[in-house]
């Protein structure tokens, strides 16, 4: 039973056979192909607008080079302190924005204060030795598993215009996000004031797909260039596209998100009714965070379950993990088996029960 994250397990079938579809005959390559062109245009349908998009192979690619697009060299990008792009991409970010900067501010759940956002901005020196600010990133879903509402993302992103920031969405999780919101892609991003997006696929549902969509076309400028010397103009990019295309037919990555959330939720509410566990943070995506007796959390790494220890930074300043709990993370994906899900709560369960008994 693996908990450990959303990319433990393979693509989904619609992916795989959009894959073998694309695959017989001859076609352009390094994007010049029919396929790759139709799926660049349904980008723009789906998100009810123009847009350019830049099909990368994954997430850490799709971030350094969104935010290098928007940071100069001299620049700062600001973001939450345990944001994927500060704490998770070995410096990516910084290496392709070539000397810029990532900050990370605090913020309960891993999200952003527009207010706390705006008062760090304005305290900034102006003077030639601070490195502007450039860029704001924020993850959606974020790393503590919570969501941005529509209002928060509109606030953050006026907090962006009016410093001179370019608002850049970390979407690895974006179908997640959305299907929690109940709202449209268009809703979740451009109308809200984000510039530039991480548009994740490969954790729900795809082998390796991510693109890069833009709706701040400033933004497009030499963002080609970027990609190849990344390494991400992809020779058989028929093949990404392809993946694409099996993903978005059909609704096929609404299902797959809306599966994984509703089984998140099954964990939590089976977790959370249990004496001594409760949530870290809401369950507003496929990740969820209980904070276990150390008794629980041993019965279940002993029946085999996997998952990681998480960090405590984020909670609520009226929370705190003990010393005999534990703050971890279980993560869902489209093919978590809803079996498992009551699995590990019938363990959990047994566990406070022989603990009681004790
Ligand atoms: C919030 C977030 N952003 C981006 C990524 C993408 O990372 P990768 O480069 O592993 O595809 C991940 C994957 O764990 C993530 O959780």
């Amino acid at each position: 039973m693996n908990f450990a994250s959303d990319n433990i397990v393979g693509a989904s079938a619609p992916v795989l056979e959009a894959l073998v579809k694309a695959n017989g005959g001859a076609l352009a390559a390094y994007g010049g192909d029919d396929i790759t062109k139709r799926v660049k245009a349904r980008f723009s349908e789906i998100f009810e607008r123009d847009v350019s998009v830049f099909f990368v192979t994954t997430g850490t690619a799709a971030n350094a080079l969104a935010l290098a697009s928007a940071v100069p060299p001299w620049g700062l990008g600001v973001c939450h302190r345990e944001a994927h792009v500060i704490d998770d991409e070995c410096g990516a970010p910084e290496f392709f924005m070539h000397g810029a900067k990532l900050v990370g501010l605090p913020g309960v759940a891993a999200k952003l204060d527009p207010q706390a956002l705006a008062a760090y901005l304005k305290g900034l020196p102006r003077a030639v030795k601070q490195m502007p600010p450039k860029a704001l990133s924020i993850s959606q879903a974020t790393e503590c598993g919570t969501i941005y509402q529509q209002d928060e993302i509109a606030a953050l992103g006026r907090v962006c215009r009016e410093h001179g920031l370019a608002l850049h969405m970390d979407g690895a999780r974006f179908a997640n996000a959305l299907v929690s919101l109940g709202c449209t892609p268009a809703e979740m991003t451009w109308k809200q004031g984000v510039d530039i997006l991480s548009f994740g696929a490969t954790k729900n549902g795809c082998l390796m797909a991510e693109a890069i969509v833009v709706f701040n076309e400033t933004l497009t400028e030499g963002l080609d260039y970027r990609c190849k010397r990344a390494g991400q103009i992809i020779s058989k990019g028929r093949l990404i596209a392809a993946q694409f295309e099996g993903y978005l037919a059909n609704d096929h990555w609404y299902d797959n998100a809306r599966y994984a959330n509703r089984l998140a939720r099954k964990l939590a509410e089976g977790l959370g009714r249990l004496p001594g566990v409760r949530l870290a943070w809401s369950v507003d995506a496929n990740e969820v965070f209980p904070i276990l007796p150390q008794a629980v959390d041993q019965a279940l790494r002993a029946a085999g379950v996997q998952y990681h220890p998480w960090t405590a930074l984020s909670l609520a300043p009226n929370e705190t993990v003990g010393a005999d709990e534990a703050l971890v993370r279980l993560v869902v994906s489209f093919s978590t088996e809803e079996a498992h899900i009551d699995r590990v709560v019938e363990i959990a369960r047994s566990a406070i029960s022989q603990r009681a008994a004790e």
